[in-house]
């Protein structure tokens, strides 16, 4: 299968509503009409509304959100629901980013809820999985992934495999400058590939795209992205600049 290679740039805690538009304008302006890479933008929830707006005449722009509760509605302060996503046009939503387990508690059994609940409701989930410096160190990489990935997928239907995206985003590269070189990203994403096989079968595990994410930019993208197993990247701290941003949807083309 070729699978269409997405740029999801996930802003993070970062832009207001207005910064956000100009920042949709400009990248806008940048990468013209180009549909042969899929890109995504994920800004906070407050600039959701006006993003769409920004958004509605451009059809290679997708919307996604950064975090989700899986509960339809109900007393949950301070909590959005999927169907509120929809309203704004939101085709992604960013599950379990290392930021939310490590500062918010959330386990593969609740962000396994999330992406059952966005499936369920035609948003396609980012789930992201990703080991530690001291995971890595002590060689438990390959085990810590399938647990996030298997986690976080238990009772997911294989029909929904198009739908899905997997980000795998080795803590210690996120937002250091310390990129995982090619080989090492590859390895663990072709690992990913087979534990999705073991859970969904070899054919949806091979529609399945999985990014690399952590400290990607323009300068580094090209040779993760030439791995065969690497079909995107979900990106950071260049994602907030319409340049850099554009610069890596080429380098995806
Ligand atoms: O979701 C994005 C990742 O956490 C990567 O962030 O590109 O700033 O390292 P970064």
């Amino acid at each position: 299968t070729k699978r269409k290679y997405l740029i999801a740039g996930n802003w993070k805690m970062n832009k207001t509503a207005p910064d956000g538009v100009e920042l949709i304008k400009g990248i806008l302006a940048e990468i013209g009409t180009q549909t042969e890479v899929g890109v995504a933008i994920c800004p906070p929830f407050t600039a959701l509304e006006s993003a769409a707006k920004a958004l509605s005449e451009a059809n290679n722009i997708q919307l996604g959100a950064q975090n989700m509760h899986p509960e339809p509605d109900g007393a949950y302060t301070g909590e959005i629901s999927a169907s509120m996503l929809r309203t704004f046009y939101v085709s992604y939503v960013i599950l379990g980013h290392s930021e939310r387990r490590q500062y918010f508690g959330e386990t593969d059994a609740f962000i396994n809820q999330k992406v059952l609940a966005s499936l369920e409701n035609n948003l396609k989930p980012i789930l992201c999985v990703g080991e530690t410096i001291e995971q890595r160190e002590a060689g438990q990489t390959l085990a810590v992934i399938e647990e996030q990935v298997k986690g976080g997928l238990a009772g997911v239907d294989k029909k929904h495999a198009e739908s899905i995206v997997v980000a795998y985003e080795p803590v210690w590269a996120i937002g250091t400058g310390k990129t995982a070189t090619p080989e090492m990203a590859q390895e663990v994403h072709a690992a990913i590939r087979k534990m999705l096989a073991d859970v969904l079968g070899a054919e949806a595990a091979d529609k399945i795209r999985l990014l690399y994410g952590g400290s990607m930019k323009p300068a580094n993208a090209a040779e993760l992205l030439a791995e065969k197993d690497i079909d995107g990247g979900l990106i950071g701290g260049a994602a907030l600049e319409a340049k850099s941003f554009a610069k890596l949807v080429e380098a995806a083309a």
